[in-house]
């Protein structure tokens, strides 16, 4: 493990990852101060001396959720080991940009591979695993629906056998999605609505719900699967959509793009910030019995919403023209169309709306949400707007 410390300590930032360069961690911006404020919340648990002694396991540390989860696990004083698969230069970015890049230890484990994660669970004996880890792209899952049901399904087949044979009494999250739902039968969606899949991705993280339900029933474990909503940040990867809006407006406003091509924008989803949303992961698995619990706001937008309410923290005021695959939105000041819709960005099966009813979440665990959805938009819109101007957000 020690080479792959010295890699986590290097300062310098991998290929392909420069769209947050160094300078935000030395010399942390407005934006991400701002946003890192809102993090700080997790900075009140550093009083509950009562987690000193656990050490959890955190697969998939390098994405949005593994970098927020890292910072509330550390600030309660946690031993935190973060798993990254093996590569030349792993994404640091985000647990740079969150400060928390030294304080975790890292370990290289895929999900593809049962001897590597058996000895890493052997190695590491965590009082708990949070299973992040995953190919969470749906429109990546319509082109590689093999490979995302070997990651997504059997990776977490494969992680719970692991967990079960070292010690069945290591506590066990599955970060379950809101895309299981799918064509939704009913709305809004609670932990009991009939499942109905509409990608390969939300079929394989099915099978992966399904199967932390079974062993926590047949084999006794303390497995809970969570059921969450769409939950975004600044940390948020640039193929989903809500970073695509932000990124690509904060471009168009620096002259770096000229338009924003998008898929559906009719689709409405239920979009939370992602610091609020590890959290809930973190009460599930600390209740006295495992469970299933959805995390959500319950507030319905559309990504036309998103859009709208983006343009106008980056200084546009659109308006909108056409019909169906005709739409656009032209900013009223310059006259310029600024966002069109693309075909090519439509998916093969949509899915027209998806909004949760956190109720149980939120009596059971006490989990509340604190971030609103303007305050989510505007966060993200002034990140992308300051590393636009540094030119660090990339092509
Ligand atoms: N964000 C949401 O709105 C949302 C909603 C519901 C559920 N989820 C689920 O919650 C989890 C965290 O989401 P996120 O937004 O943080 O996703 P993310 O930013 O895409 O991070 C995914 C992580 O999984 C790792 N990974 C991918 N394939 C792997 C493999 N074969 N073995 C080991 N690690 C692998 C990635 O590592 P690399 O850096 O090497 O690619 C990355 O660290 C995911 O399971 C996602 O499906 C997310």
């Amino acid at each position: 493990m020690s080479g792959v410390r010295s890699r986590f300590g290097a300062t310098r930032e991998p290929p392909g990852e420069q769209i947050d360069s160094g300078g935000i961690n030395a010399q942390t911006s407005r934006a991400v101060r701002n946003h890192l404020r809102i993090g700080n919340y997790f900075a009140s648990y550093e009083e509950r001396a009562g987690n000193m002694s656990k050490r959890a396991l955190i697969t998939g540390v390098t994405g949005q959720d593994g970098a927020y989860l890292s910072q509330l696990l550390l600030a309660q004083g946690y031993e935190v080991y973060g798993s990254y698969r093996r590569s030349s230069s792993p994404s640091l970015w985000r647990l740079d940009a969150l400060g928390v890049t030294k304080q975790i230890k890292p370990v290289t484990l895929d999900l593809l591979e049962f001897s590597n994660i058996l000895k890493v669970i052997d190695k590491v004996r965590p009082h708990e695993v949070y299973n992040l880890a995953s190919q969470s792209f749906v429109g990546v899952s319509f082109e590689q629906p093999l490979y995302t049901a070997d990651v997504d399904a059997l990776g977490v087949a494969r992680l719970l056998e692991a967990v079960r044979t070292v010690d069945p009494g290591i506590r066990y999250y599955q970060a379950s999605t809101s895309e299981m739902f799918g064509r939704a039968r009913s709305s809004p969606q609670t932990e009991t609505t009939a499942f109905y899949p509409r990608s390969p991705y939300g079929v394989a993280k099915l099978f992966a719900h399904w199967t932390t339900v079974n062993h926590r029933e047949c084999y006794g474990m303390h497995a809970s699967s969570g059921i969450l909503f769409n939950h975004e940040s600044p940390m948020r990867g640039l193929d989903f959509v809500t970073r695509k809006i932000t990124a690509g407006l904060a471009r168009i406003r620096q002259g770096q793009q000229d338009v924003l091509e998008l898929g559906n924008l009719d689709a409405k989803r239920d979009w939370g910030f992602a610091g609020d949303y590890v959290h809930g992961m973190w009460l599930m698995v600390q209740q006295e019995r495992a469970d299933d619990y959805l995390l959500a706001t319950g507030e319905v937008r559309s990504v036309r919403d998103f859009i709208d309410c983006a343009a106008q923290v980056a200084g546009f005021t659109l308006n909108w023209h056409g019909e169906g695959a005709g739409q656009h939105a032209i900013d009223r000041v310059s006259g310029k169309t600024v966002v069109r819709v693309n075909p090519d960005f439509y998916r093969p099966a949509e899915i027209d709306l998806l909004t949760g009813d956190p109720s149980k979440a939120e009596q059971q665990l006490g989990w509340k949400r604190q971030v609103s959805f303007p305050r989510l938009v505007e966060m993200m819109v002034e990140a992308d707007l300051e590393r636009a101007q540094k030119g660090t957000l990339g092509p």
